[in-house]
């Protein structure tokens, strides 16, 4: 088994939010992390990429193996939300937030895992949300992508699993990051937010989650401590899904 000094992880969306903190995380616990954004970062080893983009998802990710080494992990972390009352859906937005948030997961997880498969180990996390089991108004697409890769991550870790590679997805409720900012609001700092949720309990733990809260599940679910749990959605929701 490789050691935690030795391990490469891709992570996606590593520009901001809760990938920025998964890409850190991990470079603490050992990992030589490769993060891949839309957006330019400042992280070492940066990757400027649409993971939108899955005809070049074989090639991508036999590039970074051919530069860093062979990939322990592969995070999914990436995505975008358009607020589209169902009367104003378009396929363009349709297309992009399957786009981000399935198709590109998908086909990096086929890339990175046949290959992981073929090595005999390797991990897979998909952040997805608690948008896949309970939904909202104005978030049809969004929801079809992450319950679409729930359902793609069970299916993987069917097929891996034989392989010794594990493969999860992590659900956030809450995460204070920009994409709690819709259309120039940001919701957690609104009466919404504070009366319902809060005030009102329906969480648990009363705030939202830091991105970090959401790495540390991450991390577990990539180290070597993780040998058994695959095929599993683990909720990090300060308990807002047992209140609804
Ligand atoms: N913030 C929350 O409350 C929350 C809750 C549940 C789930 N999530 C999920 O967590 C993930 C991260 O979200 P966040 O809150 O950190 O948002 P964020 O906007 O801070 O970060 C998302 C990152 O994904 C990148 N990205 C967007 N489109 C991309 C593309 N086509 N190719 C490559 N990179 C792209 C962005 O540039 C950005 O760096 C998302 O998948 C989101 O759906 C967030």
């Amino acid at each position: 088994m490789q050691r935690p000094t030795e391990r490469v992880a891709l992570v996606t969306g590593a520009a901001n939010g809760i990938g920025a903190a998964v890409a850190e995380r991990l470079e603490q616990d050992g990992f030589t992390v490769v993060a891949l954004d839309v957006e330019p970062s400042p992280r070492p080893r940066a990757l400027v990429q649409d993971v939108s983009a899955i005809d070049g998802h074989d090639a991508l990710v036999e590039d970074v193996e051919g530069t860093h080494g062979p990939l322990a992990a592969l995070v999914n972390v990436a995505g975008i939300f358009i607020a589209e009352p169902v009367e104003r859906l378009t396929v363009e937005s349709y297309r992009r937030q399957l786009g981000v948030m399935l198709d590109g997961p998908i086909f990096l997880a086929r890339a990175a895992g046949v290959r992981m498969a073929g090595r005999g180990s390797g991990r897979i996390v998909n952040v997805t949300s608690v948008h896949a089991s309970n939904s909202e108004a104005s978030s049809i697409s969004y929801d079809a992508a992450k319950a679409g890769l729930e359902a793609a991550t069970r299916t993987l870790a069917i097929e891996l699993g034989p392989f010794g590679v594990l493969v999860n997805s992590v659900a956030p409720g809450f995460v204070r990051t920009r994409m709690s900012v819709v259309d120039g609001q940001d919701e957690l700092a609104g009466d919404w937010f504070r009366t319902r949720y809060v005030e009102g309990g329906l969480l648990p733990l009363r705030r939202p989650a830091e991105p970090a809260e959401v790495a540390a599940t991450v991390a577990h679910l990539v180290s070597d401590d993780n040998t058994y749990v695959t095929g599993a959605r683990l909720v990090v929701d300060g308990g807002l899904t047992v209140t609804f």
